[in-house]
């Protein structure tokens, strides 16, 4: 993606090879910074504070946090300390579970001295996998925004997005924004609603920012108008993205999902999941009593950031002193509501029979180790 211009990844081996760049998120949309990460607890911080998030940018930062942490001490002692680590940065997607087995394979069976640069090639080939998964998330679900587009006769095609799953989510592209993106670049009149996705305004706040510097048309809307606007016929498909999707199909995603996904059923409104095949996790099947929710800080309920009419950021409280916050961060979408999943070999059905045959060597291999 553009920004200013500039060709940009939202993860990069610094020019001088000490360190990763990322994007400072969590000052997003208002200013625009990078951080640089120099060691495994830099990476760690990154991710718990969320100044890396999304799925599948989690794991790809996981993946430099282990090449952070080998360089100081490439020990099998530090290469478990750096797994155990990053692994309890976040609970939820499981593409950081995935990415740090990558990296263990990787570097595990190696003498110590080979361990600090085959850790830096694993990781730069999950970064580059990710984007050669988003682009081909994008040409398949492409083909759905433009069934849309033909049927409405250049009317504007209407996507309901839910918090990021965007381009600042992944290394590049996206995943649910990748066929709006491709829809865009080839002149189809598509249209986003953006769900603001309180608590962290990830919706308002990055989806936003980065389908303006892509020059997409959209609107952000609170997290609650999706079923009107499903009701009034003014969504025509909703596409959004995940942190987990169990063998059976159920979609973890950010918390909000499921209520889109019930409007949009009740409305026969088409409801998709864009992933990459690192997000499914094979080991589990019902999401709704195997995938652990991640419950965050109350304050990020009790307060808002905002930038004041004199150009200050400043954080207020929105709550009456005292009352208790309950701050789930994700919920689960069972797999009967959700129409299709956009995955990089195709769009197929949320079922275990679909998702097995469409990565046997995935479910496989999860057969061979559960027997
Ligand atoms: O808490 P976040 O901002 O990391 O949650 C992000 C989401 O829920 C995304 O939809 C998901 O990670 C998919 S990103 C391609």
């Amino acid at each position: 993606m553009k920004i200013a211009g500039k060709e940009m990844r939202t993860i990069w081996v610094e020019s001088d090879g000490a360190g990763i760049g990322t994007i400072d998120q969590t000052l997003l949309p208002h200013r625009f910074a990078t951080a640089r990460l120099t060691t495994l607890d830099d990476a760690v911080r990154a991710i718990k504070t969320m100044q890396v998030r999304g799925a599948p940018l989690i794991g790809a930062t996981a993946a430099y946090g282990v090449w952070l942490a080998l360089r100081s001490d490439a020990s099998d002692e530090n290469l478990e300390r750096a797994y155990g680590a990053l692994l309890a940065a976040r609970p939820t997607a499981i593409n950081l579970q995935w990415a740090l087995d990558q990296m263990l394979a990787a570097v595990r069976n190696r003498p110590r001295a080979e361990r600090v640069a085959a850790a830096l090639r694993r990781a730069g080939e999950i970064a580059e996998e990710d984007v050669r998964i988003n682009q081909a998330i994008g040409r398949h679900g492409l083909k759905l925004i433009e069934e849309i587009a033909a049927r409405k006769k250049g009317e504007r095609v209407n996507v309901l997005t839910h918090c990021n799953a965007g381009w600042l989510a992944t290394v590049d592209w996206g995943t649910a924004t990748a066929p709006i993106y491709m829809a865009h670049d080839k002149g189809l009149p598509v249209h986003v609603f953006a769900d603001e996705t309180r608590p962290r305004n990830q919706g308002a706040s990055l989806t936003a920012w980065e389908l303006g510097h892509h020059g997409v048309p959209h609107t952000v809307i609170p997290d609650n108008t999706g079923g009107h606007l499903m009701q009034h016929g003014l969504v025509d498909l909703v596409i959004v993205g995940t942190d987990r999707v169990t063998a059976q199909g159920d979609v973890c995603n950010k918390i909000g999902t499921y209520l889109k996904a019930l409007a949009a059923h009740d409305n026969k409104v088409p409801f998709y999941v864009a992933l990459p095949s690192p997000t499914i996790d094979f080991s589990v099947s019902d999401g709704l009593t195997e995938i652990p929710i991640e419950q965050r800080s109350p304050d990020e309920v009790a307060t808002m950031t905002g930038k004041t009419k004199d150009g200050r950021i400043e954080t207020v409280q929105i709550i009456p002193d005292g009352s208790a916050v309950a701050n789930y961060g994700f919920d689960v979408t069972p797999a009967r509501l959700v129409t299709g999943l956009i995955t990089e070999r195709g769009v197929i059905g949320a079922n275990r029979a679909a998702l097995a045959e469409t990565y046997p060597e995935r479910a496989e291999n999860r057969d061979k180790i559960a027997s």
